[in-house]
């Protein structure tokens, strides 16, 4: 049976309707991604499962149980990382886990988990004097801390730098290998490739689409490519050629071009650059990525 088994989901708020007909599965021990724009429905859909707010209409099982009418010995098997916390500043990161697990049947080590989101050199100060991404690290240690079966972890990384992102991935990783489930949102792309083995796209409150990333890359077209190169300053983004299909450029003056015949297209680019006397720096030419794929479908929604 699936851990977290999601079917025609429908959550409004009054008239807006923030999850429409959207359905999914987590199998055991596996890392799902939960990833869209702001506002597309993720912490909505985090907050069913949780049972923390009730649906309209659709299907949900979490571990087997509805968590619209769950006991608290189901939820026991849960750990959550909501997406805004707010804890006491004066406790440390210690006593508050501690005090946590004597709430829950069969505790991990206190200690052993707190080393395992890397507070351990951190664990007797008080929760105010730690970084926003430290406190994040509580935030994860006090989900880990009664070793549910099921991690449902809301934007578990904001505030994180790149090695404590690192880590956490590891840790996500492990617990995976020992059979846990985790389900986690995020508005990073690259992260969710990084950390998901199946990730699902939300926009405007409609799954667009679910699979390992490298799948969704492929699907998003095996026969095209892009075509990227960086636009020197001195040539405005308006002279560049009407390419008539999907060429874009960004803040950082990166040109990207999608193209079903790359041959054909980087023959013109090159006319167009020499005739103008441009020079295509760092032109490079690659399948498209998960997060090129998620850009894709995110702009058709
Ligand atoms: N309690 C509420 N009452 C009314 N509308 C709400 C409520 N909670 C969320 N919404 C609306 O539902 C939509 C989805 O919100 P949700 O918080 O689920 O999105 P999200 O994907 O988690 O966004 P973010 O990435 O910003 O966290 C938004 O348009 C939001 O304004
Ligand atoms: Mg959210």
């Amino acid at each position: 049976m699936e851990t977290v088994y999601v079917r025609r989901l429908r959550k409004h708020y009054g008239e807006l309707c923030a999850l429409d007909d959207v359905s999914f599965d987590v199998a055991r021990g596996e890392v799902f991604g939960l990833v869209g724009p702001k506002g597309s429905g993720k912490t909505t859909a985090m907050e069913i499962l949780q049972g923390r707010r009730a649906r309209c209409g659709g299907e949900v099982l979490v571990l087997g149980v509805d968590p619209a009418v769950a006991a608290r010995v189901h939820r026991e098997r849960i750990g959550v990382v909501p997406q805004e916390t707010d804890h006491d500043g004066m406790c440390t990161p210690r006593e508050l886990v501690r005090y946590r697990a004597a709430t829950c049947a069969r505790p991990r080590p206190v200690d052993e988990v707190l080393e395992m989101v890397g507070l351990a050199g951190k664990r007797d100060v008080r929760i105010e004097t730690l970084s926003l991404g430290e406190q994040r690290c509580v935030d994860l240690a006090v989900a880990l801390i009664g070793a549910p079966e099921l991690l449902l972890l809301d934007e578990p990384t904001t505030a994180f730098d790149p090695a404590s992102r690192r880590n956490v991935g590891a840790v996500m990783e492990e617990l995976g290998a020992r059979g846990t489930t985790v389900v986690l949102t995020t508005n990073r792309v690259a992260e969710a490739r990084q950390f998901a083995d199946r990730v699902g796209v939300l926009a405007a409150g409609k799954m667009i689409a679910v699979g390992a990333p490298d799948e969704l890359a492929d699907r998003s077209g095996s026969e095209r490519r892009i075509i990227r190169f960086s636009l020197p300053e001195h040539v405005p983004g308006c002279d560049l050629p009407d390419a008539g299909h999907l060429l874009t450029i960004g803040l950082d003056r990166i040109v990207e071009l999608r193209s079903a015949r790359p041959t054909r297209d980087l023959e013109w680019l090159n006319r167009w650059a020499k005739e103008r006397d441009v020079l295509l720096e760092d032109l490079t030419l690659a399948p498209p990525t998960f997060e090129d794929a998620y850009l894709e479908l995110i702009g058709q929604a």
